[in-house]
């Protein structure tokens, strides 16, 4: 979350405007940064709060976020109904911790965990946590292995792209351990096997690979790097095991597609994450993560919470945390079965599809995946365009409250800027056909009036929103 600061004291007085129709006694006072000495009738309240949020954008037309901005009033009401159960209280929620139990085993299943491995994992407040929670795990075992054989355990890396989620950067800082970036290269926009296995070594705890690219929404080949990672182990002796961050393609590869084998088909595959919350089409926050065999789990990481008259093993970073999402979750798995997933991802993808097709033909835009892996993809204009760049369209776009994304990628490849559209349940092709239009319109207006550019430097550092 982010920091926030106190405000400087000349403003640590300022007073909400209230219209006077909401309030009974006029001149009701709601200061702004302290907590006022008397409150209010709730609907006063209520319409003071939504007032200020009506500057927040509109869900439906975020194309940035990964994350679940619609979902069906039965499931709305449902969450209501439980969101003031405390997930970690087992003891007296037991029916919401069976209800995990059963997400977890469905996703055993969507994953392929092995028959008979025992596959254990919990849910997590999202990908963030159950990717820290993953990371943990391996080093964890990594520093057991080393321990039981004499050997130092003073400095663990990890290998990944350049292109991983923030989150890999903080686990790595807070974990100190060393984060060994593949960089990008034009043509190679995620891990592959022979880099991955290139940047291993006797202290790497594991390599992370994606399902799929935050950055493009393309998968990372699993069994490509899963083979590197065999040979360097014939030929140097060192077993790296992996970790696959599947946020997003953990509920959309099983859907869409069965046969790629990213998952515990994969025998180096020792755990997995995804979230909930994206293409496990629930509100923020939930998140899974999985581990193929008890013992890719080490025990000093788990603690025990009462449950019935007994213990329940449970791993996470936080404490409390309300215990709707998973409810939710599981009233998803019920109402939509493998069928309704399966309709619900196609569709996403189809209109990812038809959007891609669209801004290929409008001319100045060149694709840089089309959305066949996530229902998500990036483009980038020409270089021959000059006028005006990605952050001009972003911006133009932002005009009829459309968000979609423009940033520059990372390492190797800093100077490609790139927008990017996540096409999510609830995204019609009807919008779609409307936001091509719009995109038709602005680049003539921008193709007529170009934009004065800012140096090549600061166009680096120019970023909208991503995630
Ligand atoms: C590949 C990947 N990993 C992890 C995350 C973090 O997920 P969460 O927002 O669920 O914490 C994201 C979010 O976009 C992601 O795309």
């Amino acid at each position: 979350m982010p920091l926030h600061t106190q405000v400087d004291e000349s403003v640590q007085d300022d007073e909400l405007n209230v219209n006077p129709v909401y309030v009974r006694e006029l001149g009701a006072e709601i200061p702004r940064y302290r907590l006022p000495a008397n409150g209010m009738l709730p609907r006063a309240a209520l319409q003071v709060v939504r007032d200020e949020l009506i500057l927040d954008g509109n869900a439906r037309l975020n194309l940035a976020t990964f994350v679940t901005t619609w979902m069906e009033p039965e499931a709305e009401q449902l969450m209501a109904e439980c969101a003031a159960k405390n997930m970690i209280d087992k003891d007296e929620y037991p029916q919401t911790a069976e209800l995990e139990r059963r997400c977890v085993n469905i996703l055993s299943q969507l994953w392929n965990a092995p028959s008979g491995s025992q596959a254990t994992g919990c849910s997590t407040t999202g990908s963030s946590e159950a990717c820290m929670l993953g990371g943990m795990a391996l080093l964890w075992r990594w520093r057991a292995r080393r321990q039981a054989a004499g050997q130092d355990t003073a400095r663990p890396n990890m290998v990944m792209g350049s292109n991983v989620q923030v989150c890999w950067e903080k686990f790595c800082r807070y974990w100190q351990v060393e984060p060994r970036f593949v960089p990008m290269v034009p043509g190679r926009l995620h891990l592959r096997g022979a880099e991955a296995a290139a940047q291993c070594d006797e202290n790497t705890i594991g390599v992370v690979a994606i399902m799929g690219s935050t950055m493009d929404g393309s998968y990372e080949p699993v069994v490509e790097i899963s083979q590197a990672l065999d040979q360097l182990q014939a030929e140097q002796g060192h077993d790296v095991p992996m970790h696959v961050d599947a946020a997003s393609g953990g509920f959309v590869a099983p859907f869409l597609q069965p046969d790629l084998e990213w998952d515990f088909r994969v025998s180096r595959v020792a755990s997995i994450n995804a979230s909930g919350h994206k293409y496990g089409l629930v509100y923020p926050g939930v998140g899974w993560v999985m581990w193929r065999t008890p013992d890719a789990l080490p025990d000093d990481l788990v603690f025990k919470v009462n449950y019935l008259g007994g213990e329940m093993p449970t791993f996470a970073l936080n404490f409390s945390r309300p215990g709707a999402q998973v409810a939710a979750q599981y009233y998803n798995f019920i109402r939509l079965g493998r069928h309704g997933y399966r309709q619900v991802q196609q569709a996403c993808r189809d209109v990812a599809l038809h959007l891609s097709a669209g801004i290929a033909k409008m001319g100045p835009f060149e694709l840089l995946t089309e959305g066949r892996d996530l229902p998500v993809f990036a483009f980038k204009l020409r270089d021959d365009i000059t006028g005006y760049s990605v952050f001009d369209v972003s911006e133009r776009l932002r005009l009829r409250g459309w968000q979609v994304p423009a940033y520059t990628f990372p390492a190797d490849l800093t100077g490609t800027a790139v927008m990017r559209i996540v096409v999510r349940n609830g995204f019609s092709m009807d919008l779609a056909n409307l936001l091509l239009a719009d995109l038709r319109k602005h680049l003539t207006v921008l193709e007529h009036h170009p934009q004065t550019q800012p140096p090549p430097e600061i166009q680096r550092k120019r970023q909208s929103f991503k995630h």
